[in-house]
């Protein structure tokens, strides 16, 4: 078992975002992260749905969306229709959640949920079972290089355990260095969103992600 490895995108040279994609492919990528932000649910505008379709032609791996975006259960099908694999939205971002990913999976992605740093894990209990993949965000979303939360460890152990009832993948988010990423995989997590503590600006794609999938 390997950690599944999603170069965040927002965090690419996005002036050169088709070459950025073919490089980390060849390199080993396994899932493409594309953080949508709408500046309302997040203090921050990223990429958006041109950003996402651009990554789409450049890859046939699997291109995740992260929703970080108002009442997302209208605007799912705009991803979705674009190509993405996987979509996530968050609960605290109002709405019907539950609506969402159904409408999600109905679409033929996968659906997931991310939830935020003070979001505890008992208090979405009832969207897990609608759910293929749980991020925990290790930040609090909305922008790249910030400090890991200490407290959303524990957390992110707890969710690993819960894995086991409800059979989703557990992706970390933010601040997700080689450090964490050694750490929370031998606690049970799947994946790992690689942004600025891992891989962009950390040297060759091919060698950082290769020694990130090595873990002991
Ligand atoms: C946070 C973003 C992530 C990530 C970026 O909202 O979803 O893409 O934090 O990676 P780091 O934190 O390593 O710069
Ligand atoms: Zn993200």
């Amino acid at each position: 078992m390997k950690p599944i490895l999603c170069p965040s995108l927002m965090c690419a040279d996005l002036g050169r975002l088709n070459e950025e994609v073919r490089a980390l492919d060849s390199a080993g990528a396994d899932i493409f992260h594309c953080d949508i932000m709408d500046g309302v649910f997040v203090p921050n505008i990223t990429l958006g749905l041109p950003d996402m379709c651009a990554v789409r032609k450049a890859t046939e791996k699997k291109v995740d969306c992260h929703l970080m975006i108002a009442d997302p259960a209208e605007k799912v099908s705009w991803f979705t229709q674009a190509g993405a694999d996987i979509v996530y939205v968050h609960p605290e971002s109002g709405g019907d959640t539950a609506e969402a990913l159904r409408r999600i999976r109905a679409a033929g992605a996968a659906p997931g949920i991310a939830i935020n740093p003070e979001t505890e894990p008992e208090s979405v209990l009832s969207l897990l079972p609608l759910c293929d993949y749980v991020i925990t965000m290790t930040v609090h979303p909305g922008f790249a290089g910030q400090k890991f939360i200490p407290e959303t460890r524990e957390k992110a152990i707890r969710l690993a355990r819960m894995k086991r009832d409800f059979g989703f993948t557990l992706m970390i988010d933010g601040a997700c260095s080689p450090a964490v990423i050694a750490d929370l995989f031998a606690e049970g997590a799947d994946g790992f969103v690689l942004g600025t503590s891992a891989l962009f600006g950390k040297g060759e794609y091919a060698q950082v992600l290769a020694e990130l999938h090595t873990q002991k």
